[in-house]
């Protein structure tokens, strides 16, 4: 087994350094957008590489958007994308900062009863989960399960389900046993048993700039400081402001989500994730991998997470149904690597362990097969629906307006012009019972005063569509007064 996957690291290291050769033909713009590009044949024959590893660099670049297979002709050079859409970059301060977001979090969570249209939260639309399958799931066990279906499910959790998990990874290509893996509440409770297992108050951990609020709530609660790093909002992390940070503080650890950002949607290309894990196990940092969205990327491309790439037990990869089949069942889980049993030890501390009913329904769902049908049909609704908000909202949002659809996963982020303030929208629509999210809630230096993130899995129906207007007014209402 080990063998194997140390094959599948070699092959793999072999098709990223070719796609990054390839990609950087490309961007010296030696061919034309449109023109022919390389054959998989000739590329095999031209590098000495075998015909699987061409396909493979040629589908990182296909992935990456720089070219495009047509059936029976090839590869062709993509057609330019129109600059100017995806909201822009924009530098964080360079030292650590103190969080306090605690207290906009909690007001804006103390209005999603009443909200009716839930752009601000980062949840799939009931309607198109399974509900019928996952009900019946849930009649089965506990038939079968009798009196024990009300027990306590230990740490690390339920054997089968985590059968199932491993089984996900190995096909994603990630070497992960079930002995591996422990199953906890949420992702909530994976990241906070992540962050205590590596870090000590005070100590600084770098995050994406934006990022995940839940991060920043966390690193208050534990009292750690947090260093936003450089992130585009396209391509994720910028690997050389984040060496340039390792050289002048150390990091307790980075928290990311390379293979699908929240609030940004960003995607780090195959070959910048592997340069993170490199830099980061150089410096000998732990990676705390926030993988929640990265079943959603919609491409061909292979899609590997960093911990695939990980040889030093250095990553925690942490993922959960959240995002894409049951908010409510929370169940998460934590690939913590060598913090296995500091991270199995807080997890006993913190909650003795999670629900045998539901673990056992999750894994008796997966077992045929159910959940990747349903990721399948998910990513087809998020792409319909997130077409359908995007061309509504250019026609409604104020003039100036960055938005774009993600490179994955349902979250839309949307750049108003600056004189814009997301916190006043925010509130205005509340009084409406719509929920946007405000930038300044993904950053610890209250930046990002001009953004929103908007949640688009979501049913694009007349009543969405009225509600979407109204948050174009309100921005353009705001955008007039300075
Ligand atoms: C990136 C990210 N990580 C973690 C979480 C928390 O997920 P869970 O509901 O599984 O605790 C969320 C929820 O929005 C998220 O977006």
């Amino acid at each position: 087994m080990y063998r194997y996957f140390k094959n599948q690291y070699i092959q793999m290291m072999l098709y990223i350094d070719l796609a990054e050769k390839l990609r950087n033909i490309l961007t010296m713009k030696a061919i034309r957008p449109g023109e022919r590009f390389i054959s998989v044949r000739a590329l095999a024959q031209r590098e000495g590489v075998s015909m699987p590893t061409a396909v493979a660099a040629l589908r990182v670049l296909e992935g990456a958007g720089l070219i495009v297979a047509r059936p029976r002709s090839g590869y062709f050079v993509a057609p330019q994308v129109p600059s100017g859409l995806a909201p822009t970059r924009i530098i964080p301060p360079a030292v650590p900062q103190d969080v306090s977001i605690e207290a906009l979090a909690l007001r804006l969570f103390s209005q999603r009863e009443a909200i009716k249209v839930p752009f601000g939260a980062a949840t799939p639309d009931a309607s198109w989960m399974p509900q019928t399958a996952l009900t019946q799931a849930l009649q089965r066990v506990a038939r079968r399960l009798s009196t024990q279906a009300i027990g306590y499910s230990y740490p690390p959790g339920d054997a089968v389900l985590r059968t199932k998990l491993a089984y996900r990874f190995a096909l994603g290509g990630t070497a992960v046993g079930p002995e591996n893996i422990i199953v906890t509440a949420g992702a909530t409770q994976a990241l906070s048993l992540a962050l205590r297992a590596v870090c000590r108050p005070g100590d600084i951990i770098g995050v994406e700039s934006p990022c995940y609020f839940g991060v920043l709530l966390l690193a208050q609660q534990l009292g750690l400081c947090v260093l936003e790093i450089l992130t585009d909002p396209v391509t994720g992390i910028d690997v050389p402001s984040l060496a340039q940070i390792c050289a002048r503080h150390r990091l307790a650890a980075v928290v990311a989500s390379p293979r699908a950002q929240n609030p940004t949607g960003a995607v780090m290309p195959l070959h910048r994730r592997a340069e993170l894990v490199s830099l980061l196990e150089g410096a000998q940092i732990p990676l705390i991998e926030d993988d929640l969205y990265g079943d959603l990327q919609e491409t061909n491309a292979p899609n590997l997470p960093c911990k695939a790439l990980d040889q030093s037990g250095l990553i925690l990869h942490i993922g959960s149904i959240s995002k894409t089949l049951a908010p409510g069942w929370r169940i998460g889980w934590i690939v913590p690597g060598r913090f296995y049993d500091r991270v199995l030890a807080l997890r006993y501390q913190d909650s003795l362990g999670g629900s045998r009913l539901l673990e056992t329904a999750l894994a008796d769902f997966m077992a045929d097969g159910g959940y990747d049908r349903h990721l399948a049909r998910f990513r087809e609704r998020i792409g319909r629906s997130m077409e359908a908000i995007v061309a509504r909202a250019r026609g409604t949002f104020p003039p100036g307006t960055r938005l774009q659809p993600p490179a994955a996963g349902y979250l839309l982020w949307v750049e108003l012009p600056v004189s814009v303030s997301a916190l006043d929208v925010a509130d205005r629509l509340s009084r409406e019972n719509i929920s946007v999210s405000p930038g300044p809630l993904f950053s610890p230096s209250g930046g990002f005063r001009q953004f929103l993130r908007l949640n688009c899995a979501i049913e694009p129906s007349a009543r969405v569509f009225a509600a979407l207007d109204r948050v174009g007014l309100i921005c353009t209402e705001s955008a007039k007064r300075l």
